[in-house]
């Protein structure tokens, strides 16, 4: 029988993925993925603004923590080199921020230009400007800038509340922002922004989004309480926050492309150990278990404040099920690979309350629904979701990433239950949270 074949080539800058799946390709064998992103980024934040030392292992090394690192670093934080998962930071001190002589540039990272903004501009007597790729020009930070502005942050951005950015910063004053929406970015932004503050800065959202700032700040020694009947958190400002030793666990993010590829590619079975399985990131495990996958929790164990477990998964029959509510901001960013186990999925799947999907590193409803539709899909684009009939055949094709990480490595997982080559365009894109996508990719596609 004819194996599998997964080859990745170099063009101008780019990245080609090829896949074609033998016809008894299985999922199988035993994998960690890479580090939480959204800890990542919080633990350089954190490691940056303590005093002391902190130790960071099994962080990300992907694009999106190295534009932090990068960040912090022209702010006078020491950082060690993102080439081991194991790094140290030397931090300045909280309210020690010093002037960048450049121009800060976040890359493609969403997290890292809006949590840092609410640092920016509450370091009195500095300046700052801040940018992006692209990408990240075109994304929104009104949603930022004005709770800001209502603490007295003096913030410049393009029309329409585009990066670049500048920040005059200030002594700001506290406030209780009521978010319109459930976004961690902006709830972290604002608390961040409420450490140098004098009193009590707290935010409200309408659903309760991932909480890794809450729980990381207090380990940092920020007087910080949460009210989960109310989606709320308050800090108590002044703080002073001291080095840690921060553990990152896995990212479920990441492991949920292993997830859904063991689910719907016959006769699979995998375990990925030590994933992240925090109450507000497992939205994922909720939707594919109202699908009937069968995934198991396994050693289940508290690591450094965040519960991690091994994950145990089996392909079955999936079976349609409806997503929206507040489950969307616990499964946010597994909405793409959510739409590719659909596709294999006995009936419709509605995906709804998903607006935000548009703003993200691309506008993933409209990408999803235009590639899995090359690949022979059913899927009907709504407004603030996706609607998708599984069952239909699909048929490798050329599909492209959008330069989304999550677009690249959806496809990828789409491919594996394609018949036929499937080509992904820029699929580099997968360097921002998974720098050993393929290579892994290759390892568990067995024959
Ligand atoms: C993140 C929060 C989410 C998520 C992003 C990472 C974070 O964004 O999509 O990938 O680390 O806080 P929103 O909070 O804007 O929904």
């Amino acid at each position: 029988m004819a194996t599998s074949t997964i080859t990745l080539d170099s063009t101008n800058d780019h990245d080609l993925l090829t896949i074609t799946p033998s016809a008894g390709l299985a999922v199988q064998g035993q994998i960690r993925v890479p580090g939480d992103k959204s800890i990542s980024h919080r633990a350089l934040m954190l490691g940056a603004l303590a005093q002391g030392e902190t130790q960071i292992q099994g962080l990300l090394l992907g694009e999106d923590p190295r534009s932090t690192a990068a960040c912090f670093r022209a702010m006078g934080a020491t950082i060690s080199e993102l080439n081991s998962e194991l790094v140290t930071v030397q931090g300045v001190g909280l309210g020690q921020l010093q002037e960048p002589v450049d121009v800060l540039d976040a890359g493609n990272s969403g997290t890292t230009m809006r949590l840092m903004l609410g640092l920016l501009a509450s370091q009195p007597r500095r300046f700052f400007t801040v940018t992006g790729d692209a990408s990240l020009r075109s994304r929104p930070m009104k949603r930022v800038i004005h709770p800001l502005q209502q603490m007295g942050a003096e913030i410049w951005c393009r029309a329409g509340g585009y990066a670049p950015l500048a920040v005059q910063g200030q002594t700001l004053k506290p406030i209780h922002f009521h978010s319109p929406i459930a976004s961690a970015q902006v709830k972290s932004c604002v608390l961040l922004a409420g450490l140098l503050t004098e009193g009590q800065t707290t935010v409200t959202e309408p659903a309760l989004s991932r909480d890794h700032s809450e729980r990381m700040l207090r380990a940092f020694g920020a007087n910080i309480t949460v009210d989960p009947e109310t989606c709320s958190a308050t800090v108590t400002g002044p703080a002073q926050l001291y080095g840690q030793t921060v553990i990152v666990p896995g990212d479920i993010s990441s492991a949920a492309f292993w997830l859904v590829a063991a689910a719907i590619v016959p006769d699979s079975e995998l375990l990925i150990e030590n994933v992240g399985v925090n109450p507000t990131r497992t939205g994922i495990l909720e939707a594919l278990a109202r699908m009937s996958a069968d995934v198991t929790l396994e050693n289940e164990r508290t690591v450094a404040g965040e519960p991690v477990a091994d994950l145990r998964v089996r392909s079955s029959q999936l079976q349609a099920c409806t997503i929206e509510g507040d489950l969307i901001p616990r499964l946010i960013d597994e909405i793409p690979i959510l739409a590719v186990a659909a596709t294999m999925a006995q009936g419709t799947t509605v995906i709804r309350d998903a607006a935000e999907l548009r703003v993200k590193e691309s506008d993933r409803l409209a990408v999803m629904a235009a590639q899995l539709t090359r690949l022979g899909a059913k899927v009907t684009e709504l407004p603030d979701g996706l609607e998708i009939t599984g069952g239909a055949p699909l048929t490798g094709a050329a599909v492209d990433s959008h330069t989304d990480h999550r677009i690249a490595m959806s496809l990828a997982i789409a491919a594996l239950a394609a018949s036929g080559t499937t080509t992904i365009q820029r699929a580099e894109a997968a360097a921002i949270s998974y720098p050993d996508f393929t290579t892994t990719l290759a390892q568990v596609c067995q024959s």
